[in-house]
C-alpha cells in the first residue's frame, strides 16, 4: 500500500475535522471540538501563523491519519489514524514528524495530555514510543506525558512516500 506523509495544508483541514470524529477509540466531533473554540477556521488560522503544525498520511487521495502540535508550547495536541489503517505505523510516524518540527523550531519540552486508561491503544502506544507520565493531570483527568528534550528519533523524517 502506498501512503504519502507531508506536512498538512489547508485544503487538508476538513477531512482531518472528518477524521477525528471517526477514530476508533476516543472520537471528537466537529461540534465538540467547536465547544472547545477549535473550529476549521481557527484550525486554518492557526496553521497559516505557525502557531501549530501539522502532518497529514494520505492513501491515493484519502487523508488515513494526522498530527498536530503546538510551538512554542511544545503540546502534541493530537494523533489520530483511520480505524482500517491502524497498526501500520502510520501513527508513530505522524507522531515523530510533529515532534522534529516542534523540536526543529525551538521547543525543548515536548508533552502530551493522554487517557489513563490502559485499555486503550494510546496508552501503550505513547509508552511504547517513550512516552512517560509527569504524575500531572489536566482538568479533563488526562495524565500529561512527556519526552526528554532532544531524544533521537528512530530515522530522518522528511516529506515522501512509503510503503506499509
Ligand atoms: C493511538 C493511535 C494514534 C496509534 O496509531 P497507529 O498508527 O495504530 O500506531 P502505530 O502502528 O504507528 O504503532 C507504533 C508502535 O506502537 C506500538 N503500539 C501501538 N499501540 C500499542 C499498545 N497499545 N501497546 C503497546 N504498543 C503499542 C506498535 O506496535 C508500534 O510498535 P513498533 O514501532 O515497535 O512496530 C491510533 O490508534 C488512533 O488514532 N487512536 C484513536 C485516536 C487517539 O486516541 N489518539 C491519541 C490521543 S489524541
Amino acid at each position: 500500500m502506498t501512503l504519502t506523509f507531508r506536512e498538512a495544508r489547508l485544503g487538508d483541514i476538513p477531512a482531518m475535522f472528518e477524521l477525528r470524529g471517526r477514530t476508533r477509540e476516543n472520537p471528537i466531533s466537529a461540534g465538540e471540538l467547536a465547544v472547545l473554540d477549535i473550529t476549521p477556521e481557527s484550525t486554518m488560522t492557526s496553521i497559516a501563523s505557525g502557531r501549530t503544525c501539522s502532518w497529514v498520511c494520505l492513501h491515493g487521495a484519502s487523508l488515513v491519519g494526522f498530527a498536530t502540535g503546538n510551538h512554542p508550547s511544545g503540546e502534541i495536541l493530537v494523533v489520530a489514524v483511520s480505524p482500517d489503517f491502524e497498526g501500520r505505523g502510520i501513527g508513530k510516524k505522524l507522531l515523530h514528524s510533529v515532534m522534529e518540527s516542534l523540536q526543529s523550531r525551538g521547543c525543548a519540552r515536548l508533552w502530551l495530555a493522554a487517557s489513563p486508561d490502559p485499555g486503550v491503544r494510546s496508552y501503550g502506544f505513547y509508552r511504547h514510543l517513550g512516552w512517560r507520565p509527569t504524575g500531572q493531570t489536566d482538568a479533563h483527568g488526562d495524565e500529561i506525558l512527556e519526552r526528554t528534550p532532544n531524544h533521537r528519533l528512530e530515522r530522518p523524517v522528511t516529506p515522501n512516500s512509503d510503503v506499509a
